[in-house]
């Protein structure tokens, strides 16, 4: 079997991480979260979503916080964008890279953001058409493909139609999403084969994976195999969908990370410097780390000692 040689690591803590957090985090814990995580040398860290405040109140200063990020050559810091009203906020804000949302599944959609499917790519036109003008990377997410909380078992086909349309609009990458961790290899295998055949390149798509049922890390290893190179993780593996009923953990980075430097498989990220930023995260939301390379610690396979 062979595997890439490299892998983009795309953090997604401080968005789909704290957004189902109920303890609230102040902008400044924030700002202390994403330093670690680039500190731990992560290049790709959604920082935080313009939509409505009512809707997602976690999130509710995205515009004070992405101003507050420093920027740096070859750091990305995307920021999840339902509409027009959001990518004027994001603008203000300094933005340079977004990801729109919508999933495989209309009951999703339509609990999510109050949109069909349909309504939710004609909302995004005119967003990813602004960004294009201006030059943003632009990513989407195709929320709910493995499966729906509201109508089980998605389609394959129904998934590739949503990414088709979204390549069409100009997205850079489609991020295909296990949004209620329901997830088998078989579905990585099938789904980026489906992909494949309807001409989206490897390089165009990631995965997102949810390990509320365990399968996330064989996830990676099947999306792996079919040679995708950009996986989402969330340091300290908090997150889920606020919407998506059962949704809890995101695969989260230092498993991921574990995985990675095991397999040879070059990523830049520091486990021990992400197990910094996943306990100093996991305090401030007062809970214990969940993960399990976060309870057990890493390993040096020179000395066989376990650290944290
Ligand atoms: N930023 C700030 N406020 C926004 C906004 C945005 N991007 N989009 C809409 N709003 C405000 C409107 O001004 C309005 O405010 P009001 O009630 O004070 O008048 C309210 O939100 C409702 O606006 P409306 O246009 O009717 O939208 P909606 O109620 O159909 O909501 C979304 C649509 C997409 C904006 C909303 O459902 C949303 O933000 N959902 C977030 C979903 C999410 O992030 N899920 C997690 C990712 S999986
Ligand atoms: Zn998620």
């Amino acid at each position: 079997m062979s595997y890439p040689g490299s892998v983009r690591i795309y953090e997604v803590g401080p968005r789909d991480g704290l957004q189902n957090e109920a303890v609230p985090v102040s902008t400044d814990v924030k700002l202390e979260y994403v330093k670690l995580l680039r500190a731990a040398g992560l290049r790709e860290i959604e920082a935080t979503s313009f939509v409505s405040p009512s809707a997602i109140p976690q999130l509710a200063d995205a515009d004070e916080l992405l101003p507050a990020l420093p920027r740096e050559p070859g750091v990305r810091f995307p920021v999840l964008v339902p509409n027009e009203r959001g990518m004027a906020r994001a603008e203000a804000a300094g933005a340079t890279a977004l990801a729109v949302f919508t999933a495989a599944s209309d009951a999703f959609t339509q609990r999510n953001i109050g949109m069909t499917i349909d309504e939710s790519l004609a909302s995004f036109a005119p967003v990813l058409a602004r960004a294009t003008e201006l030059g943003w990377w632009k990513r989407a997410y195709v929320s709910t493909a493995f499966g729906c909380p509201f109508t089980g078992r998605v389609a394959v086909d129904k998934v590739v139609q949503v990414s088709q349309r979204l390549i069409g609009l100009g997205t850079d990458e489609i991020c295909i999403g296990d949004t209620i961790g329901v997830g088998v290899p078989s579905q990585v295998h099938e789904l980026t084969a489906a992909h494949l055949g309807a001409g989206i390149p490897l390089d165009r798509l990631a995965y997102h994976f949810h390990d509320t049922r365990g399968t996330a890390i064989a996830n990676v290893v099947a999306g792996l195999e079919d040679g995708i190179t950009c996986f989402d993780s969330s340091t300290g593996g908090t997150g889920g969908c606020p919407y998506a009923p059962g949704a809890a953990g995101n695969l989260a980075t230092e498993d991921l990370v574990y995985l990675l430097d095991g397999m040879g498989i070059a990523h830049g990220i520091d486990l021990a410097g992400v197990l910094g930023a996943a306990r100093f995260i996991a305090g401030a939301l007062g809970k214990p780390l969940a993960s399990k390379v976060g309870q057990a610690g890493g390993w040096d396979q020179e000395t066989g000692q376990c650290y944290t």
